[in-house]
């Protein structure tokens, strides 16, 4: 047969192919080794040495123009509906499904147990007057205890909120009494260690009535400690000294880790939660409550560090890592 015939013949067998599987025939038909192509370059050393140069480019030309059509028909063949392959009986793949973050669930568990003691949810921004943020709190310019927040001023007058005692004498100024106010935020401090990152979240509550006291500000940790770290757990109060509260109380709870037993991770079985105190009447004054009338008590914690002590994690950048190891565990 003319190579020209040849060419025709295997062209139209390869474009009138219908699957994969009988082209893979074609392929071994003209291009395996013994082929008609392969078939025909044995021709080649008895032929004349003029004539076998024009007849042996036709060959390859030939053997080009097959592969060609073959890569072709294959490529349109993988394309075609009748190609993909349904299997109904294949095991299904399963649905990766995201929950929220640890920090969040966490939030969303305090709201809730403060929200059966009567506090709604208050929120306030992130960037602060100098003045919310530290002065209406008995925090004057130049007092040492400004050092200790590390903050970050974004103007002369205007800071990142480092904690969210700025909710108070903002939440005293509506002029609504009495108050049970939950202020969750995040606060900013320059800060960043095994227990500290710039950015991070701290509650506070807030009780202005008539009656408030130290047995009430007592009784409302207690609840606290019991609600969200376990029946089991106690509180006590030291006495401390913040600014904004008088008198002051620094919070421990009982060690997750050792059940109050004393261990490398705690002090004598208690680990510290935060601070806590009976508002100072130059706060309740800034807030223009009536302090004769009126008295009150404020606890700030960090919504972080009651996530670590619960299961104890001992590194908070864990938290915001983004690493899915530390965050599907939770
Ligand atoms: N704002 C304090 C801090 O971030 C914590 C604090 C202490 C809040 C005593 C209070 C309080 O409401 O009464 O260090």
């Amino acid at each position: 047969m003319e190579i020209e015939q040849l060419e025709k013949q295997a062209l139209t067998e390869i474009e009138n192919c219908p699957d994969s599987g009988q082209l893979e025939e074609l392929r071994i038909k003209y291009l395996g080794k013994k082929g008609l192509v392969a078939e025909r370059m044995k021709t080649l050393p008895a032929k004349a040495a003029a004539e076998r140069k024009t007849f042996g480019e036709s060959l390859n030309q030939l053997k080009n123009n097959i592969a060609r059509a073959l890569e072709l028909k294959a490529e349109a063949a993988l394309q075609s509906p009748s190609s993909i392959h349904l299997d109904l009986t294949l095991p299904g793949t399963p649905w990766t499904t995201g929950h929220l973050h640890p920090v969040t669930q966490t939030i969303t568990e305090i709201e809730n147990i403060f929200q059966r003691l009567g506090y709604s949810r208050s929120r306030y921004g992130e960037v602060e007057t100098d003045y919310y943020n530290f002065e209406a709190l008995n925090i004057p310019r130049n007092h040492p205890a400004r050092d200790e927040q590390e903050t970050y001023y974004v103007g002369q007058d205007t800071v990142l909120t480092t904690h969210t005692s700025n909710g108070q004498v903002r939440e005293m100024e509506k002029g609504l009494l009495p108050i049970r106010m939950l202020n969750i935020s995040k606060c900013y401090r320059r800060q960043s260690d095994i227990t500290h990152t710039p950015m991070f979240h701290q509650f506070e509550g807030l009780l202005v009535d008539q009656t408030a006291s130290i047995t009430d500000l007592k009784g409302t940790i207690d609840y606290f400690v019991k609600n969200y770290f376990g029946p089991k757990m106690q509180s006590r109060i030291r006495p401390y000294n913040f600014r904004f509260t008088e008198p002051s109380f620094e919070v421990d709870v009982t060690c997750a880790v050792c059940k109050g037993q004393s261990c490398t991770t705690c002090k004598d079985g208690w680990v510290e939660l935060g601070g806590a105190g009976m508002v100072h009447p130059n706060v309740l004054r800034n807030g223009k409550v009536d302090h004769d009338k009126y008295s009150g008590f404020a606890f700030g914690w960090g919504v972080e560090r009651c996530f670590m002590m619960k299961y104890n994690v001992n590194d908070i950048r864990l938290l915001y890592s983004t690493d899915l190891r530390i965050l599907q565990q939770f």
